[in-house]
């Protein structure tokens, strides 16, 4: 955009140097009438040196000097300064430099001198209009890679009050105004209005309304530059003001808009990340309340068996924690111990239930259960970490364990944890066919079983955490209490 004359005027500073004094004062009365900022300089090198030290836009300088010329001022001053505008005033056309120079020292013009000034005041003009070009380009320049630097913490606001402060420090930081606000639904379907410093009286409501909005999505009313949000589906999701106290400049228009754009995004991917949460949550708490209620059957077809997983689970983790593992390791383990006869659910209960011995094909059923547990688990990415703990629960150390007949280390730790917990349990609890073994017998078993049935090394820890705790309080522990189910010597 064309800045009026008068402003752009104003905004421009020129040198006039001449070795002679009527010629600088008399453009300097000239242009300083047009609104321009004029100095005086009458010595070269004075001449080279302030434009060393100060800002010049616009450089009016004599060609015929003493004791430099103008060709070796321009020389000079080309040394550290590519950007002043330059117009060389010559006394005659026969006495200008050869077009080539006044190529090679990037020289914008010349003026022959003469008591008419109107033709020095075009070439001025013309390197104004060029400045204001620059000006604008620098402008955007600056004002997309300040944006480009905040994108970060644009993109990393979160929701809320501190997000709508965030967005306000940024508009402010890039674009100073006397006050500021951001108007925006959020997670709420009415948009709330965050504002601060001086700001007009203004219809927030009514900025909501598509029509208002000139080339849609822009508004200039009292002092303030208003741009539309949208959100994902390009509705007006807000907006975002600044109050800069007068019409703003195209280029503070185009800046704001790019602001508004990555703002919008931003908003946009957080309200969109938080409901991608919230729906992820409640999927996974419906899915959570399926494998309970599922374990919960599990238990229920066989209720001989009550309250099983939960203390398999509760020393298994015990023994985790014991084995060094750590606090994550543990919890896992301990999730394993909940799930890991869940697979029980597809066995009939004509055969779970049965008091009499199995058949082969009816053990060959109760031997499915691990593979239809991880086939029930594996439905849910967060559970797979359980997986090789709850098919190997049933594997042996030595081998001759099912369903994959797995040795040693082959073995997962978890499965050789829960293994040793999972025995334990079902030796110490009553059966309908069989009283529970008492501790000391149970505790036999867990010794004489390692190496062959268990990893010695999980042995080891369940002898040690018996230590530790002592008989009373290990059976308080990890033991069934209820009137039918504890066994043997534990009650
Ligand atoms: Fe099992």
């Amino acid at each position: 955009m064309r800045k009026n004359r008068q402003t752009a005027e104003k905004e421009i500073s020129i040198l006039t140097l001449d070795d002679d004094p009527i010629i600088t004062s008399t453009i300097q009365a000239y242009f300083e009438r047009s609104g321009y900022q004029v100095d005086v300089e009458n010595d070269p090198y004075q001449g080279i040196e302030r434009v060393r030290e100060h800002h010049y836009d616009i450089l009016l300088l004599d060609f015929l000097m003493a004791p430099i010329c103008g060709d070796q001022v321009v020389e000079e001053i080309r040394k550290f300064n590519k950007e002043i505008f330059i117009i060389l005033l010559t006394g005659h056309k026969s006495m200008a430099p050869p077009i080539k120079t006044i190529r090679q020292l990037d020289i914008q013009g010349y003026y022959e001198k003469s008591d008419r000034f109107d033709q020095l005041e075009l070439l001025v003009e013309s390197c104004v209009k060029s400045i204001w070009q620059i000006r604008t380009i620098r402008g955007y320049q600056r004002g997309l890679s300040a944006v480009v630097d905040e994108l970060p913490a644009i993109y990393s606001l979160q929701n809320g009050d501190h997000l709508s402060e965030g967005v306000l420090d940024l508009a402010e930081k890039l674009l100073p105004s006397r006050g500021s606000f951001l108007m925006w639904g959020g997670d709420q379907e009415k948009p709330r209005v965050w504002a601060r410093g001086e700001l007009p009286a203004l219809d927030f409501e009514g900025f909501m309304a598509e029509e208002n909005w000139e080339e849609g999505d822009l508004l200039q009313k009292d002092g303030c530059l208003v741009c539309r949000m949208t959100d994902e589906d390009k509705r007006t999701a807000g907006c975002l003001g600044l109050s800069l106290g007068k019409k703003a400049g195209e280029g503070s228009i185009q800046f704001l808009r790019i602001l508004v754009r990555q703002v919008s995004a931003a908003l946009s991917n957080s309200r969109l990340h938080a409901h991608v949460n919230r729906q992820n949550e409640r999927l996974t708490q419906a899915y959570m309340q399926t494998i309970e209620t599922l374990r919960f059957v599990v238990e229920l077809k066989d209720k001989e068996t009550k309250g099983h997983s939960e203390r398999v689970s509760v020393l298994a983790a015990a023994l985790a924690t014991e084995l060094g593992m750590d606090e994550a390791e543990a919890e896992s383990i301990r999730q394993a111990g909940l799930f890991h006869d869940i697979g029980k659910i597809q066995i009939p209960d004509a055969v779970l239930l049965k008091p009499e011995p199995l058949l082969d094909e009816e053990y060959a059923m109760i031997k499915e259960h691990p593979v239809t547990g991880e086939k029930i688990l594996s439905t849910f990415r967060p559970f797979a970490h359980m997986l090789p703990i709850v098919r190997g629960h049933h594997e042996r150390y030595d081998g001759t364990g099912y369903p994959d007949g797995l040795k040693g280390e082959e073995i997962a730790l978890g499965a050789r944890v829960i293994s040793v917990a999972d025995a334990f349990d079902a030796m110490v609890s009553n059966r309908p066919y069989r009283h529970g073994f008492s501790l000391e017998k149970a505790v036999g078993e867990i010794k004489s079983g390692c190496g062959s049935q268990f990893d010695p090394a999980v042995g080891k820890a369940f002898l040690s955490l018996l230590d530790k705790l002592g008989k009373d309080e290990f059976v308080r522990r990890f033991c069934d209490h209820t009137e039918e189910g504890v066994g043997g010597s534990l009650k």
